[in-house]
């Protein structure tokens, strides 16, 4: 039903590989459509992409057909034993069987995930009885598992031009290693009932990752999904986010209101292999498209590397929380 990947640094666009993780706290606001959408805008184009889920509703794994189930029946990884066992993103990636040319792999999630933080807290617990571990051994163990993730992921630089990474709602254990793992970050909001403050929550976290672990993780814009043309409000919301972050913040392509977004969920097919979904995949191409010329203006070598400069980001993010408030019509 799955194959492993076959890809290789020779068969690779970019010169290094990018990793992207797709954040906010916030539940519902196209975190995974968004991640699944521009994996198959990425490997239509031709690059090598990777999807990694962390979310233990497994809701990207289920988009690309992966069934965590069969993948365990199979004798195969997911994403837990990255956490739990140390295991190398590599050796748990699988290529969907007709999906994408082999351009796209998967790292599945699976609903164990949810216990990971957990797990490894109580490991933790047992060595303090047993070994006598002091508090700041336990430090020194929790960091460790905070850098599991990013040195799993180790295993598929080299071997992907862009590692996608999806993520839970909320700030907790998965979201923060998928931070520590990642070059950059987009946080996805819906125009609809979006919210600034969560977007400051979501930046204090930021700031004390890249403080802590990953001084290079860097914004590479806020998308604007679910987005109604006709409403004037939406229109606003757009121009609103560019004016507060600055045009190189925000993506200039917006993302439709499209109810192919859910049909093509619910039939485990990307909007790119969805017929009725061409249209809401044209967004997608338009991102990437985006993304990469933000980057090293194109060139077979080119290595993605979207604007702005974490001076801009801090400069803007550092802004007062209420200046940045959005009244909402
Ligand atoms: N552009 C869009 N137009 C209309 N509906 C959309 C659009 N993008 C996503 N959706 C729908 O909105 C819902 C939420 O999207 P999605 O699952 O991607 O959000 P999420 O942030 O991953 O949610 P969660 O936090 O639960 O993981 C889904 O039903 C999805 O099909
Ligand atoms: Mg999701």
């Amino acid at each position: 039903m799955f194959r492993s990947f076959g890809a290789g640094v020779e068969c690779m666009k970019f010169r290094e590989t990018q990793v992207i993780v797709f954040a906010n706290q916030k539940g519902g606001c196209g975190k995974t459509s968004s991640t699944v959408a521009t994996a198959a805008a990425f490997a239509s184009l031709g690059y090598r992409v990777c999807v990694l889920d962390t979310d233990p509703q497994c809701n990207a794994t289920d988009n690309f057909g992966v069934d965590p189930d069969t993948v365990i029946r199979q004798g195969r990884y997911t994403l837990a034993d990255a956490y739990l066992s140390k295991v190398p993103a590599a050796h748990i990636a699988i290529a969907p069987e007709n999906r994408f040319d082999g351009f796209l792999s998967v790292v599945p999630g699976h609903r164990a995930l949810s216990s990971v933080a957990a797990r490894l807290e109580k490991e933790i617990f047992s060595l303090m009885i047993s070994d006598g571990m002091s508090d700041l051994d336990a430090e020194g163990i929790r960091k460790e598992h905070l850098l599991r993730l990013r040195n799993s992921i180790d295993s598929l630089r080299g071997q992907f031009d862009v590692v996608l990474i999806d993520t839970p709602p909320n700030l907790d254990f998965l979201m923060t290693s998928a931070l520590v793992a990642a070059d950059w970050y987009v946080v996805p909001v819906f125009a609809s009932g979006y919210d600034l403050k969560g977007l400051e929550t979501l930046t204090r976290t930021i700031d004390k990752v890249r403080k802590q672990y990953n001084p290079a993780l860097k914004l590479a814009g806020v998308l604007l999904g679910n987005y109604d043309r006709k409403t004037l409000l939406d229109k606003q919301v757009h121009e609103l986010l560019r004016e507060r972050f600055t045009p190189a913040l925000v993506f200039a392509t917006v993302i439709g209101r499209s109810v192919r977004f859910r049909e093509a969920a619910m039939a485990q097919l990307t909007i790119f292999e969805y017929s009725p979904g061409q249209e809401a995949a044209e967004h997608y191409v338009s991102l990437v498209k985006e993304m990469i010329n933000r980057g090293a203006k194109g060139g077979v070598n080119a290595t993605l590397n979207p604007f702005p400069s974490q001076q801009t980001v801090e400069q803007v993010i550092g802004a007062d929380p209420d200046e940045l408030e959005v009244a909402h019509g």
